[in-house]
């Protein structure tokens, strides 16, 4: 296979979409490797697509990149709103709001100013649908690496963050159960996800949940409300429920948090838990609270799965550039790290499946997941 000549080789880096932990190990095992074993030089792009079309970047050197691993976020900054072709130019204070434009002619002007071989984008669906955009209409040589929280971009196992935010969903469902146990309550903990229930499965199964509700199993709440209530006849002092936010019962639809005009992906969800939390009140006669996890999920230093895995990741990115394989998505499939078209996975969403292992798993000690 044909390969990129190491010697002068100028790599841009960016972060794209909601933050997560595990990106400043990507950037650091990407910009490392291209600068220790290829002596290449390596440009970090600001806030996402917002610099590739603002022209805000800097040379990243070895020291930019050292002691990162462990630190949550993105030295580079992240948006999960910028979008090259339908791009908002900052509002001024005061000023009337503009209408969005295709700035995608930026994005390649300042890709020929730095004389990059290659764009490195660490994002979920939405930068890698820009990205697929970008690659055919511009003609930017791009590796992508997945990266979300929520675990749901297909064709590969695990997107590194993932793991972080169901380890602490569930320490904090965890102690949950202290007050649950205390005042004989149904604690209700809405986890992120948006359209897909991974993190709601993995932590609700890790932390022992009694009801799990993913947006791919629509709920019955008469069936939650007379689990709880039989519960609590049994002698079972309190119940944990946790609910994934796009999580929406049969025949209905998702709760809705606001609506972000100028983001590609304008939903944003939230608000299920207090929701559930009311009605099952009601039902139940119980008494019930609401606990929303949010940004915590998305925060903090990664557990040791994502750090190698993020490692990993961006090894294999570096190798794709040296083969020049562009347009290519960093994948592990099966255990193994490989790669696929990022067109391959451009818009769509890996949802759990309703026989999945787990599911299968926690139904038979019992969980209910309100069907
Ligand atoms: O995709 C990651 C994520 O945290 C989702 O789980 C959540 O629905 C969304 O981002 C929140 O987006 P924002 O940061 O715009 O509030």
């Amino acid at each position: 296979m044909a390969k990129t000549r190491s010697r002068n080789l100028r790599v841009g880096i960016l972060t794209g979409g909601g933050d997560c932990p595990g990106l400043n190990a990507v950037i650091r095992s990407v910009s490392k490797a291209l600068i220790y074993q290829h002596g290449a030089t390596v440009y970090g792009i600001y806030d996402g697509y917002a610099g590739l079309v603002e022209h805000r970047y800097e040379r990243l050197d070895a020291r930019d990149v050292s002691n990162i691993l462990t630190r949550g976020g993105t030295i580079l900054g992240s948006s999960n709103k910028a979008n090259p072709f339908a791009y908002y130019p900052p509002q001024k204070i005061g000023g009337r709001h503009e209408e969005p434009r295709d700035a995608s002619a930026r994005c390649k002007a300042l890709y020929k100013k730095l004389r990059l071989n290659a764009l490195v984008c660490i994002g979920g669906d939405g930068t890698m649908a820009i990205a697929d955009r970008l690659i055919k209409k511009c003609r930017l040589r791009i590796v992508g690496v997945p990266k979300t929280i929520d675990n749901d971009l297909p064709l590969t196992d695990y997107t590194f963050g993932f793991q972080t935010a169901v380890q602490t969903a569930t320490e904090a469902i965890d102690r949950l159960h202290s007050t649950a146990s205390s005042h004989h309550r149904v604690m209700v903990a809405e986890v992120m996800g948006r359209y897909a229930g991974w993190i709601a499965l993995f932590a609700g199964a890790a932390s022992g949940a009694d009801v799990i509700l993913v947006p791919e199993m629509p709920y019955e709440i008469e069936k939650v409300a007379a689990f709880v209530k039989d519960r609590s006849r049994r002698g079972k002092k309190f119940s944990i429920i946790c609910v994934a936010e796009g999580a929406k019962p049969k025949g209905g639809k998702m709760t809705v948090e606001r609506i972000v005009k100028d983001s590609p992906d304008p939903i944003r969800l939230g608000g299920i838990a207090h929701k559930l939390s009311r009605q099952l009140e009601d039902m139940t006669h119980l008494e019930c609270r609401a606990t929303v996890l949010g940004y915590v999920q998305r925060g903090g230093t990664p557990c040791a799965f994502d750090r190698t895995l993020a490692t990993e990741y961006g090894h294999h990115a570096v190798e794709l550039i040296l083969a020049r394989r562009f347009g290519r998505l960093v994948v592990l499939r099966n255990g193994r790290i490989g790669s696929v078209a990022i067109d391959r996975i451009a818009g769509r969403i890996k949802k759990v499946p309703r026989n999945h292992m787990l599911v299968r798993a926690t139904r038979a000690v019992g969980t209910c997941f309100g069907q």
